[in-house]
């Protein structure tokens, strides 16, 4: 593994009334990403919120170093590609699609990195990895979904460990500098589990935005990650 952790707290556990404010917080707090979940009521039950959002979110999204933080667009869309370009006008650093949800992958991913963007593909707990095969060279992330897409709070899905560890190995093989992420149901009690099999990216909604001190969670990660 070549790059160090991140953690990636997701905004669907903020509070929607003070989102700015909450993404301050948690980036004060040592965060690294933020991760921005945009549901459709289409490709998953839930309805969140779109571009828009994500640019009057952007002037918040700093580090402590005064350094912009990348913002980490998880769509669950269908279809994929005009959201993809007006999340990258937006302001997104990576966006990530699921596969089952575009007609042409290859193109989805050409159309994100042509506007500048860093471009992730998204795996659903029953989804295959074959499609990989075809397309891991072009790629920048690998999200693996922990839990089915829709909902915050939801229990870790175990079997995510052996894809992890696939994963791990198709992006070992690669050769390339691919982030594996994973998404659903971590905490402080089961992300060193997650990082043994291979991840080196973390979302977590409800365990870090349903807690009263962001900084004593973060802390907690890092210490299990450490
Ligand atoms: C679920 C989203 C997740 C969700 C994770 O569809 O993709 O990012 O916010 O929430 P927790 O960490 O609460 O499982
Ligand atoms: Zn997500």
């Amino acid at each position: 593994m070549s790059s160090p952790y991140r953690i990636a707290p997701s905004i669907l556990s903020a509070d929607f009334a003070r989102l700015g404010e909450e993404v301050r917080s948690v980036l004060a707090a040592g965060a690294d990403w933020i991760h921005f979940d945009v549901m459709d009521n289409h490709y998953v039950p839930n309805l969140t919120f779109g571009p828009m959002v994500c640019a009057a979110l952007k002037p918040h999204a700093v580090l402590p170093n005064g350094q912009p933080a990348p913002i980490d667009v998880h769509l669950m869309v269908q279809p994929v590609d005009a959201l993809a370009a007006a999340f990258a006008e937006a302001g997104a650093d990576y966006i990530s699609f699921h596969p089952d949800a575009s007609t042409h992958v290859h193109r989805s991913i050409q159309a994100i990195k042509s506007q500048g963007c860093k471009a992730g593909l998204v795996f659903n707990p029953a989804a295959s990895l074959d499609v990989l095969d075809w397309v891991i060279e072009d790629i920048d992330l690998i999200l693996l979904m922990s839990v089915n897409p829709g909902f915050g709070g939801q229990s870790f899905i175990d079997n995510t460990f052996r894809k992890i560890e696939a994963a791990r190995k198709r992006i070992e093989a690669s050769g390339k500098d691919i982030r594996l992420e994973v998404d659903g149901g971590i905490k402080e009690s089961n992300i060193r589990k997650v990082a043994d099999a291979g991840a080196d990216t973390f979302v977590a909604g409800s365990a870090i935005f349903g807690k009263p001190d962001y900084k004593a969670v973060i802390d907690q990660m890092r210490t299990a990650l450490a």
